[in-house]
């Protein structure tokens, strides 16, 4: 069957050569090859578009052949698609950057050609009088003038944020900004229309909120979102993807004014206390839920006659599942009638996926992310390529074809239909009685000298370690603390200090990690739980 369509195809070029070499016909310059896919009856080539990032966490393909991304660490950038050459057009310089945090989310004015304005979403945060991160985020609009962006206007601020679940996605439809957000750790909030974390947001482009929004003067759309990772709009419908705990990630179809339940409701309602909660609160369920999760990522609307196998259908990222997936619809779009998998494990983690003008679809993967640090037991291999990369996905018409029968190395791929094994997500204590027999000594050297062999300080001179809530409580701050010093008065269990902490950012990360999980274990009565990818963070974070 695949054969004859694609005779048909070769044949059809070879007579109709003009119409072969318009612009709108896929075309490939035979570089950058990485596999070729075989669908049902369609060829797919995929080749790299960009290498060498850092987490690009979102494309926006642009109406003038630039795809405009992202890059976590608050890069905005934009890359040529035909010639893969990169333009930088803004450094966020009050960007916090921080494990998950960052930057997120950009999004296009529609008619970008006449107003060429660019809406982001990234992190921000002010120390607090405990030296304790207040993390927020915000929404900002840019005018792109040349090859810069400039006149920063707030749209919408005060989202509440945390190095972990900020979301985020956003979208421009029916000219209104709508934005995908995540608990940012505050479960207890989500559930109420007054917060901005766990939802789905729409307002106005200039940040004002539109009478027809279901709560009065109020930008909550729908509420009960653990961590929106992905949105996009098919036949007037708006779809999102989020990550769930250690059960049940989603894609939902979002409703006005609906509530997806978390943190009561996971995936389905099949639990004795789901249904029990789902009485007295109506709560949407999902399109389709996963367990084990795969940290569904990138979500994209697809149906463009270039790859008919995929028309509409739900094009999906993953993260920890290290794969993308085609979610094919019905009709209506109500249910999602099949699920395909592509490039299990090849590419890695999978953040971010968009449809551009021809068809074609590009994939952000996210290696170079701090999860593999966090979860490393998670991550059998991950490709060691140059860097995080953008990738393209296109036809494989005639000419590539006959290009492709050319290649030395050609990679052939298939769906696959079985979904890789993940190890599961154990809350597991990296911490090694080696690495605390390491810690123990790293800690007489540094710090014993001070705070006593046993912890205990000296009293109104060196604060203890023992029972201090700085060594049990927030490891951000601890890290914070041992990597900048500390030079402020404080209080520890009652009694006053002002004196001067060393800052230890000559240390490596992983004789931190030791000191830390040491300190931690053995005066904090935790389980110290720190892994090298968490000072990695902090280290960047502090500028
Ligand atoms: C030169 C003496 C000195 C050394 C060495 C030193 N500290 Fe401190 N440390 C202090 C002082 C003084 C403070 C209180 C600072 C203040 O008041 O702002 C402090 C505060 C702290 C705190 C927060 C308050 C508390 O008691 O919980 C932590 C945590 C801490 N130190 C950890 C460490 C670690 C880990 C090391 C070794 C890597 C270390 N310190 C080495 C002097 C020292």
């Amino acid at each position: 069957m695949g054969r004859g369509l694609i005779f048909s195809v070769v044949s059809c070029c070879a007579m109709l050569i003009l119409a072969c070499s318009t612009s709108s016909e896929p075309r490939w310059n035979g570089k950058n090859y990485l596999a070729h896919v075989k669908l049902d009856s369609s060829m797919l080539l995929v080749t790299e578009v960009a290498q060498n990032l850092e987490v690009p966490w979102d494309l926006v393909p642009g109406p003038d052949g630039w795809l405009y991304f992202t890059e976590q660490k608050g890069t905005i950038n934009r890359v040529d698609i035909e010639t893969g050459e990169i333009q930088n057009l803004a450094i966020l310089d009050d960007l916090f950057y921080r494990k998950s945090s960052g930057l997120f989310s950009m999004a296009l004015h529609p008619n970008f050609d006449i107003h060429p304005l660019v809406y982001i979403h990234y992190a921000v945060a002010e120390k607090d009088s405990n030296f304790l991160d207040l993390i927020s985020s915000k929404v900002v609009q840019y005018a792109l003038e040349g090859d810069s962006l400039i006149n920063p206007k707030v749209i919408l601020k005060n989202i509440p944020g945390n190095t972990y679940h900020n979301g985020s996605r956003m979208l421009i439809f029916e000219d209104k900004l709508w934005i995908g957000t995540g608990d940012a750790g505050d479960t207890r909030t989500v559930q109420e229309i007054g917060t901005l974390n766990g939802k789905v947001l729409r307002i106005h482009l200039d940040g004002s909120i539109p009478d027809d929004n279901p709560y009065p003067n109020n930008p909550v759309w729908s509420t009960g979102h653990r961590n929106i990772q992905g949105i996009t709009v098919g036949n007037g419908k708006l779809y999102a993807s989020e990550h769930g705990p250690n059960n049940d990630d989603e894609v939902n179809l979002i409703q006005k004014g609906s509530n997806y339940g978390w943190p009561d409701v996971h995936g389905f309602i099949d639990l004795e206390n789901e249904t029990a909660y789902s009485k007295d609160s109506v709560t949407q369920e999902p399109l389709m839920a996963w367990t084990p999760t795969i940290a569904t990522a990138g979500l994209e609307y697809y149906n463009h006659d270039q790859i008919p196998e995929w028309k509409n259908s739900l094009l999906l990222t993953t993260l920890k599942g290290r794969s993308f997936r085609v979610l094919s619809l019905n009709e209506e779009g109500d249910e999602i009638s099949k699920e395909h998998l592509f490039f299990q494990k090849f590419f890695g983690r999978l953040r971010d996926v968009a449809v551009g003008k021809e068809g074609e679809v590009y994939l952000a993967t996210s290696n170079m992310d701090w999860h593999q640090g966090h979860q490393p037991w998670l991550y059998d291999s991950l490709p060691k390529s140059n860097g995080d990369r953008i990738l393209k996905i296109q036809i494989a018409n005639g000419g590539i074809q006959r290009q492709l029968a050319t290649l030395e190395k050609p990679l052939l791929l298939q769906e696959e239909f079985v979904p890789i094994s993940l190890s599961p997500e154990i809350a597991k204590s990296n911490t090694s009685d080696k690495d605390l027999d390491n810690g123990a000594k790293l800690y007489g050297t540094h710090c014993a000298a001070c705070h006593a062999p046993d912890g205990k300080g000296n009293v109104g001179q060196i604060p203890p370690l023992v029972d201090s809530e700085w060594v049990s409580g927030n490891v951000a701050r601890l890290i914070d603390v041992t990597l900048g010093g500390l030079n402020q008065p404080i209080e520890v269990n009652g009694v006053q200090y002002q004196g001067e902490m060393p800052a230890y950012k000559n240390l490596g990360d992983n004789e931190i990690r030791d000191i830390l999980n040491y300190i931690r274990t053995e005066f904090g009565k935790t389980k110290g739980n720190i892994v090298a990818a968490d000072i990695v963070h902090q280290r960047k974070g502090l500028k």
